[in-house]
């Protein structure tokens, strides 16, 4: 192959310009919603410079307070409906769902990304997706569509993290 003057002037531009642009915005391109990623990057100081691991890394962690978050909401729920046995059966579905997705999902897959197993850490994360729509199956639903909401929001994000995962 020749490299002629304007092939080699190219090449370079191309090699500076990947090695050294912020790499959130080419993740984020190859993502199903290219706002919330850069929105959700954006805000983590950790992101400029991050390569694409720690870009997958951040998401994880962003993903795990949202499941924190949606796991201290199920137990609001039921300290605040202690008389409705139908209730307080589905939520305790929700509340194991967020408990292990917390406790077991969200931990492998952080663990899966760090052992430069970025498939096991995708699996992981739509384990942790797939996990929401057991308790979505519930009649709590139907109680509480703020707790659909929740759910819904969740699973597309970890649908998200994924996107990101497979970057790396
Ligand atoms: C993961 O990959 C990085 C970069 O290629 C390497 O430095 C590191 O040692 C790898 N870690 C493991 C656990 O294989």
């Amino acid at each position: 192959m020749c490299y002629t003057p304007q092939k080699m002037i190219f090449l370079m531009f191309f090699l500076f310009h990947y090695t050294s642009a912020d790499l959130t915005y080419d993740v984020c391109k190859q993502t199903r919603d290219y706002n919330l990623c850069i929105e959700t990057l954006k805000t983590d100081v950790y992101s400029s410079g991050a390569d694409a691991k720690g870009l997958a890394r951040i998401m994880i962690q962003v993903a795990r307070k949202k499941a924190v978050h949606n796991l201290v909401y199920v137990r609001k729920l039921m300290i605040q409906n202690p008389q409705n046995p139908d209730f307080k059966q589905c939520l305790q579905v929700c509340y194991d769902d967020y408990h292990l997705i917390v406790t077991a999902f969200i931990p492998n897959a952080l663990k899966s990304l760090s052992l430069n197993s970025s498939f096991d850490a995708a699996i992981s994360g739509l384990q942790s997706a797939d996990q929401v729509s057991n308790c979505q199956e519930t009649n709590c639903v139907k109680l509480s569509s703020n707790l659909n909401d929740k759910c819904n929001k969740y699973a597309d994000f970890t649908q998200l993290v994924v996107d990101v995962i497979r970057t790396v």
